[in-house]
């Protein structure tokens, strides 16, 4: 294993302003997503939804990679370019979703741990003789009465620092999302200190499994209050929260953390990253980047709808989107792009 490369790769994903884009829902997701806008659930419209967002003109401006998923990374554009070829000679770098799922932990009704360490190294191999470089492993902290657990914070934790260590001893780059989820009432307050919690978890285990920081990168959720908490803090708050909570839990040593958007719309999520950077960036250690999903492919999947005809208008939507993160990461998005 090059240590070196992996730090080489980890810094490369979050140079120039650019930011990861998560296409690794699973098929169960893809679907669900499909349903809910009437879109057939297939393997060809699955196919052809992925080759739009691969091939959308000019994404590698604001995208330096691409977060496949296993059936993803098999696939083909119609012309026979493997997705991952197509990526890479548009200048992007090819990562995977490498866990299988979050199921429910037992004893704890309401918790999940994230599984899929079984056959991982041979995973990996695989995955990196397709052209991967990094990869990706989720686990969700959901908050409730009496929840996250200790149980399900380190257990999840245990299981994210032994997926990176065996990403780096493949010479992938492990991105290490611990996810905060969103749904519920709670106040921001509580939100903070499950994030504390979890990310102090986390890097003791990351410590005690011997993760190289520098050549990994961060991906968790942003300080928020719950969906359906009565009190919604402003863009300044929630990026003042965010902030100070990571400088207080992530290593200076670690190149950059890519939140998740997690179900806020593309525009707040940009105006958020856009508050971190505008309000902190010379006091940062570390990239503030993005690697969202829904974030940047909504729009886009609305306009798609699952009809050839709209392939350019929803890969324009999908640009302006990546484009409008690439400037948050900048501290210049406003809300004027969105009119542009
Ligand atoms: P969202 O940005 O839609 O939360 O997805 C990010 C992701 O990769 C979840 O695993």
């Amino acid at each position: 294993m090059s240590q070196q490369e992996l730090v080489d790769t980890a810094t490369a994903l979050v140079a120039g302003h650019k930011g990861l884009l998560a296409m690794d829902e699973s098929n169960p997701t893809c679907n669900k997503r499909f349903a809910k806008l009437g879109i057939a659930q297939n393997a060809d419209t699955r196919r052809a939804y992925r080759e739009l967002i691969v091939t959308t003109p000019g994404l590698a401006e604001c995208i330096s990679g691409a977060i496949l998923y296993d059936e993803t990374i098999r696939e083909h554009k119609k012309d026979g370019t493997p997705f991952a070829k197509a990526l890479i000679d548009a200048g992007m770098i090819v990562g995977i979703k490498v866990d299988t799922g979050a199921k429910s932990l037992a004893g704890h009704a309401g918790e999940k741990v994230t599984e899929g360490l079984d056959g991982l190294r041979e995973r990996l191999a695989e995955y990196a003789g397709m052209g991967a470089r990094f990869a990706k492993w989720r686990a969700v902290i959901a908050l409730g009465d009496g929840i996250p657990s200790r149980a399900c914070i380190e257990a999840n934790a245990h299981a994210l620092a032994r997926y990176a260590a065996l990403c780096q001893e493949a010479s992938l780059v492990p991105v290490v999302e611990a996810e905060v989820l969103m749904a519920g009432e709670h106040t921001l307050a509580r939100c903070n200190a499950a994030t504390e919690q979890t990310l102090h978890a986390v890097f003791e285990q990351l410590y005690a499994q011997d993760v190289t920081l520098e050549g990994m990168l961060l991906k968790p959720n942003m300080v928020l209050p719950g969906l359906r908490c009565p009190k919604q803090e402003s863009v300044a708050e929630v990026a003042d929260a965010t902030v100070k909570c990571l400088l207080r839990f992530v290593p200076a040593a670690v190149p950059g953390i890519a939140f998740l958007s997690g179900g806020q719309s593309g525009e707040l999520a940009s105006a958020r990253l856009n508050a971190m950077n505008a309000r902190f960036k010379s006091r940062l250690p570390w990239a503030l980047s993005f690697s969202f999903a829904r974030a940047i492919q909504q729009p886009a999947m609305e306009i798609w709808h699952g009809d050839e005809a709209n392939v350019g208008a929803a890969q324009r939507a999908l640009f302006h989107r990546a484009m409008c993160d690439r400037a948050a990461r900048r501290g210049e998005y406003n809300a004027g792009m969105e009119k542009s």
